[in-house]
């Protein structure tokens, strides 16, 4: 937890830009996993962590606007809890560590919301994604619960996002925490991988060190021969001599902060030919989208950088021609690389992505491409300002399926030379991905260095096994 300041200084802020109303912040309930008292393990709403830094379950809070009152609202503990869960700290403890002194049982937050609403004060709310918030929302507001989601006040999205955009110092030192325990995960996955060794020792190997640093995964590990299939949670394949192996996995400090890297790897100790080609082709694009951050530029901008020097990759392999600017003006380059440059990362992995990335990723006047293949995949897009953190991840994805919808239809084939990209089939996808902070001038790499390029990562293979 941060120092108390932190939190009130937040509330302030929160507080002084909302105009009117009550702001209701739900925490996070537990979640069963078979049967009720099993459940999965306990994670704090990240909002709720940010303006009241408590991890527990079943809290809610409510900051009036108008009466300059801030309440959290939960049960202190039954004999029956203490026997079976032993002695936490009791609520207005904790209350009292984030600067509130005010705390209720949970059954009076009703109360407090009715007669906000007898008085016809607004009430701010997020939109949930818990199940069970949902139906407390919907019951506290009598709300219909198919228009919770679109009664959320847009006021506190935009407040919130435009607080937990900018990320402080102390934040950043956490965020570093976190990039730093993954890059530990990624420099020991290198050392221990080999062929005929399953991808669920790789991917144990890293959930262990992530939980040794005092923290958890801060999202499922992707640990995978295919890492053309873009979120492969599947850990069952045996690691063969000539594929390559993608690693996408980041630490979550003890306070919620993620890291989130990707580095990708041959399996035995050398990259092929036509792998260091691709890898290559990635590392360009990632070389080059990094050296272009600063403040002012779209991070849309990053994104079509990283997709045309991508192209030129391509083409000089063999698998694209034409112009560059050109293929990626028509989407021609969405063959290959499917999705977005990056994203905002925080006590998110994905940044705020439950307040809508129409809110997190874009503006008013930069509206989000939901249709459009391969840019309905863009997390973020607008002017990037000093203090964000955000991930560039370009990559390569050779989807077998994808190329054969496209080739049958001649897609973009005034870009796409596909007999040569036959080549590629069962290739897989290569992904690598840095955690990076906006400067005041341009930007900073978190965390400690970790292999990139193909003869350092050829180096640690060396002495793998
Ligand atoms: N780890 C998921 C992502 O890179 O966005
Ligand atoms: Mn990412
Ligand atoms: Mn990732």
């Amino acid at each position: 937890m941060f120092d108390q300041t932190t939190y009130q200084s937040r509330r302030k802020t929160l507080q002084e830009r909302i105009t009117t109303g009550v702001i209701l912040l739900l925490g996070n309930g537990e979640s069963p996993i078979n049967f009720k008292d099993n459940t999965y393990p306990f994670r704090q709403d990240s909002t709720f962590l940010y303006y009241f830094g408590i991890s527990a379950p079943h809290l809610a809070a409510i900051i009036d606007v108008d009466e300059g009152r801030t309440i959290i609202f939960g049960d202190e503990l039954s004999m029956d809890d203490i026997v079976w869960m032993g002695q936490l700290e009791p609520l207005h403890e904790k209350a009292a560590k984030v600067g509130v002194t005010e705390t209720l049982p949970s059954n009076a937050l009703a109360q407090v919301i009715q007669n906000a609403m007898h008085q016809q004060r607004p009430i701010h709310f997020l939109p949930p994604y818990q199940p069970d918030n949902h139906i407390r929302l919907s019951r506290l507001l009598d709300i219909p619960l198919e228009h919770i989601a679109q009664s959320a006040s847009v006021e506190l999205i935009k407040v919130v996002v435009s607080q937990r955009s900018i990320k402080s110092e102390e934040e950043v030192d956490e965020i570093e925490k976190a990039v730093n325990t993954s890059v530990d995960m990624h420099l020991a996955a290198m050392q221990l991988a080999k062929p005929g060794m399953p991808e669920h020792i790789l991917a144990a190997k890293v959930q262990h060190i992530a939980q040794e640093a005092g923290g958890t995964l801060a999202y499922p590990t992707i640990m995978t021969i295919h890492g053309e299939v873009l979120h492969n949670h599947y850990h069952g394949n045996i690691l063969r001599e000539g594929q390559l192996v993608l690693n996408d996995s980041g630490a979550e400090t003890a306070m919620g902060y993620a890291g989130d890297l990707t580095r990708t790897l041959p399996v035995g100790k050398r990259f092929s030919s036509l792998q260091k080609e691709a890898y290559e082709t990635v590392l360009t694009a990632l070389e080059t989208a990094t050296a272009a951050l600063k403040p002012g530029v779209r991070y849309l901008d990053i994104h079509f950088l990283s997709c045309r020097t991508l192209v030129e990759g391509l083409k000089a392999m063999g698998l694209m021609h034409g112009d560059a600017a050109e293929a990626v003006e028509h989407g021609a380059h969405t063959l290959f690389f499917q999705c977005g440059t990056g994203h905002m990362m925080g006590l998110d992995v994905h940044d705020m992505e439950d307040l809508g990335e129409q809110y997190v990723g874009y503006t008013d006047t930069l509206k989000k491409d939901s249709t459009t293949f391969g840019l309905k995949s863009l997390r973020l897009a607008k002017e990037l300002e000093a203090g964000y953190v955000l991930t560039v991840e370009p990559g390569l994805y050779f989807i077998p399926e994808l190329i054969d919808s496209w080739k049958a239809e001649h897609k973009l084939s005034q870009f796409i030379n596909y007999d040569q990209v036959e080549a590629f089939r069962g290739f897989g996808g290569i992904r690598i991905e840095d955690d990076i902070l906006i400067t005041e001038t341009g930007y900073r790499i978190l965390g400690k260095p970790l292999a990139k390029s193909v003869a350092e990562i050829e180096a640690i293979r060396d002495g793998a096994y």
